[in-house]
């Protein structure tokens, strides 16, 4: 109202300021003069009203150009092209908004989806951003992965050169995995400060089948010599010496069954070891009832325990919540642990299978299941302990041929917990008894995201 006062007044003064003068001076008619000014300062009212009107529709069409105007549209033509203009210019501003977005979105959603690890460092290295692939493949370890010192010198020379860089790297968190990163600076950044790409390739599962082949060559080759050597004695003496001594056959024929068992054996354990070692870094999605698991593996072991006189005490627990797992390999776990604590435990003995929650510092403090089998056996030597699940590794080699083991238990179950993301611990007194805990994770542990 004020505005429209002073705007009034502005347009009205001259022309009643001229007509005060001349009727002071004469030149008007004094009444004809006050009938003057009075319309003078209605006409100048009207306009003022009119001009505050426009202008404040003009500002409502400017702070919501897409609202309808309807009824509220400029009277003024001048001010109303003004408006009409200014509509024209917010509707393409908003195709280029959304044209924008999306491709903002598409080309998220294409770093979304690469089948590879995918991080967006800035210009001091850190992640900004990851995509799924790499969330899944490093989860919450992604800050201790970019710390790896051969990653480090590959981001720090892409940054000096401006040129990509690609470094064969073996990251030891979450899981050991052979990667390829390659570093690629981007000029200009990206709006959102992304000064380089980072895609980090896989290799462990290519790297692992060329170890595992050239180690299944070596390993199995010496390993199968024995019984083979064995065998073809057996099959001269069978030939020649003892080729009408039918007592003897009988009995050279047994053993050469149990040589050609020993090879059979052999071969299952390094096929299941190569088969868990290649799936190592894909952690395993089913869900898993520990306890029903155990339950069906003791009952398994029923003849063999019977013939050794071993009494299996189960101490599981229902509540333990259900593991995110491979229901195969964890019950191979067990059945490696139960069959070694019965075969090493001493006949006569007690064998104790525990399925329940962790306690104590030992396990991470993450929802799990601990599973461990006791024996009261001669317990092994410290000195062994740490070697105890490479492939091959045997305390007393003629003890454990004799048993008929291959050596490869224990690694198996090394590789099924590193693929669960779990924890194996060996403890062991000697003369006392050895205990094999495998603790589990009960969730996928790859929830965690890189903080912007
Ligand atoms: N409960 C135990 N008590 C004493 N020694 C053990 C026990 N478990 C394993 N060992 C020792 O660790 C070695 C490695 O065990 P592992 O299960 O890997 O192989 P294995 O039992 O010899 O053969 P496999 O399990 O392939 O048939 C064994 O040879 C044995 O010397
Ligand atoms: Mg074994």
């Amino acid at each position: 109202m004020r505005r429209v006062v002073g705007v009034t007044a502005l347009l009205a003064a001259v022309p009643v300021l001229c007509l005060a003068l001349m009727a002071a001076g004469g030149a008007a008619e004094p009444v004809a003069a006050v009938l003057a000014i009075g319309a003078c300062v209605l006409a100048s009212a009207a306009v003022a009203a009119l001009w505050q009107r426009d202008v404040l529709r003009l500002k409502a069409i400017l702070r919501a150009p897409a609202a309808p105007a309807a009824g509220r549209w400029p009277a003024i033509p001048a001010v109303g092209r003004i408006a009409s203009d200014i509509q024209r210019l917010s509707r393409g501003l908003a195709a280029r908004a959304a044209e924008t977005d999306r491709a903002r979105r598409a080309s998220e959603a294409i770093i979304q989806r690469l089948p590879d690890p995918l991080l967006l460092l800035r210009a001091d290295g850190a992640a900004s951003r990851s995509n799924a692939a790499a969330q899944a493949a490093f989860g919450g370890e992604m800050a201790a992965v970019l710390r790896h010192p051969g990653l480090r010198g590959a981001i720090d020379r892409a940054f000096a050169s401006g040129l990509a860089q690609t470094a064969d790297v073996v990251l030891a968190v979450p899981v050991p995995r052979e990667v390829q990163a390659t570093v690629i600076p981007l000029d200009p950044w990206l709006p959102d400060g992304t000064a380089a790409l980072l895609v980090l390739s896989d290799r462990s599962r290519e790297r692992a089948v060329e170890r595992t082949r050239s180690d299944f060559v070596t390993n199995a080759s010496h390993e199968l010599r024995t019984p083979l050597a064995s065998l073809m004695g057996f099959i001269e003496t069978l030939q020649g010496p003892a080729a009408d001594d039918v007592p003897a056959q009988q009995r050279f024929l047994g053993i050469m069954a149990e040589q050609a068992g020993r090879m059979h054996r052999l071969i299952d354990d390094l096929l299941s070891l190569s088969r868990v070692e290649l799936n190592e870094h894909l952690p395993p999605a089913d869900k898993v009832d520990v306890v029903d698991l155990a339950r069906r593996v003791a009952a398994g072991f029923e003849p063999r325990l019977a013939e050794r006189r071993v009494r299996l005490v189960l101490d599981l627990h229902d509540d333990v919540a259900p593991l995110v797992g491979d229901g195969d390999q964890v019950a191979q776990v067990l059945t490696n642990l139960i069959d070694n604590a019965v075969k090493y435990g001493g006949d006569g003995h007690d064998v104790r299978l525990f399925v329940g929650a962790a306690e104590g510092a030992r396990w991470p403090a993450r929802a799990g299941v601990l599973i461990a089998v006791e024996d009261q056996g001669p317990g092994i030597a410290r000195v062994h302990l740490p070697r105890l699940t490479e492939r091959f590794y045997r305390v007393d080699k003629a003890r454990s041929r004799g048993a008929g083991g291959t050596g490869l238990g224990l690694a198996i179950v090394k590789h099924i917990v590193n693929r669960h993301r779990g924890q194996l611990a060996i403890d062991s007194v000697e003369g006392q008894g050895s205990t094999f805990s495998v603790w589990l994770p009960a969730e996928a542990e790859n929830t965690a995201t890189i903080a912007r």
